[in-house]
């Protein structure tokens, strides 16, 4: 980690901002960019890029209002956050975790026919909430790589999607919640989404179910994904995002039957690479007098 990788407060980022004039500023998904940023930031300040596809910590109106233009790095993490989305999936299905703290506790005295049973990915129903650029590519990876059955809800219906791929469109996201094997999340963060998966819902899987979120962490209410794993409402999770980042429920730290990275769904050298070139071209273009490639509207 460079001395530079830190989290900043507002405070730190608004008495940054007002000391240095910035043209442009390169920010991160940690960085709370409301009305309070963007006047520190002041009038010569014409865009901020951030360096994430996600782009729930601006305020847009706000950005709007002052004539700041916002964008984000969509694309270019798609891949990989598919990647990660398979390595928490396969990892909890296959209790990989658990296995290797096993296997360094010096508990493998030999191999036993019923020792630390999984459960397959292949050939199973695979659904999908939110189907983006990423959640397509995860559908895409189960339907060819599994051998999955793909079934999908999102607010925009992708017909050409569920020829290619012979997905099911769900009307609902409970409809999804009730067939599927496992669930894997790819909304975006919005009103609507907050808490998307509650108690409610969560007694709506199976008890056989796994639950992938690599999306954002405030679309499951934490506190209810800790007890229906304790009570095992559904059989497994795996998450990259909580609720209250860096904070992470501590229910769920005693949990083994969860998977737990630090919002790391993106985080390869490739793609931090591109995220970051991406993020300094549409700097580049908005001070050029041009549109950034990827301005949010
Ligand atoms: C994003 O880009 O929004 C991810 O959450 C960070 O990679």
């Amino acid at each position: 980690m460079s001395p530079y990788d830190k989290v900043l407060s507002k405070d730190e980022l608004i008495s940054y901002l007002k000391n240095g004039k910035y043209d442009a500023v390169l920010a991160l998904l940690t960085d709370k960019l409301d009305a309070d940023v963007f006047q520190a930031a002041g009038a010569q300040c014409k865009i901020f890029a951030n360096m994430a596809v996600g782009f729930d910590n601006v305020d847009l109106e706000a950005a709007k209002k002052v004539g700041i233009m916002i964008a984000n790095t969509p694309g270019v993490l798609t891949d990989t956050v598919a990647e990660h989305t398979f390595a928490l999936m396969l990892a909890i299905a296959h209790r990989v975790a658990e296995a290797d703290h096993f296997a360094r506790a010096g508990k493998y005295h030999g191999w036993e026919p019923m020792m630390l049973l999984g459960t397959d990915l292949s050939y199973k129903t695979i659904g999908i909430l939110g189907l983006g650029r990423i959640g397509s590519r995860v559908a895409y990876h189960a339907v060819k790589g599994f051998n999955a059955k793909a079934i999908y809800y999102d607010v925009k219906r992708n017909e050409e999607f569920e020829k290619e791929f012979s997905a099911e469109f769900c009307k609902t996201p409970e409809e999804v919640l009730k067939k599927a094997d496992f669930v894997s999340i790819h909304v975006p963060l919005l009103p609507a989404t907050r808490h998307l998966i509650n108690a409610e819902r969560l007694k709506m899987m199976k008890p056989s179910a796994y639950l992938v979120n690599t999306s954002r962490g405030p679309v499951i209410d934490e506190k209810a994904l800790a007890e229906a794993l304790q009570n095992k409402i559904i059989k497994g999770a795996a998450i990259d995002v909580f609720e209250n980042e860096p904070a992470i429920e501590p229910a769920l730290l005693k949990l083994d039957n969860i998977i737990l990275t630090p919002h790391i769904a993106s985080a390869t050298e490739e793609t931090r690479d591109k995220m970051a070139e991406l993020a300094a071209e549409n700097i580049i273009a908005a001070l050029s007098g041009q549109t950034p490639l990827n301005l949010v509207k």
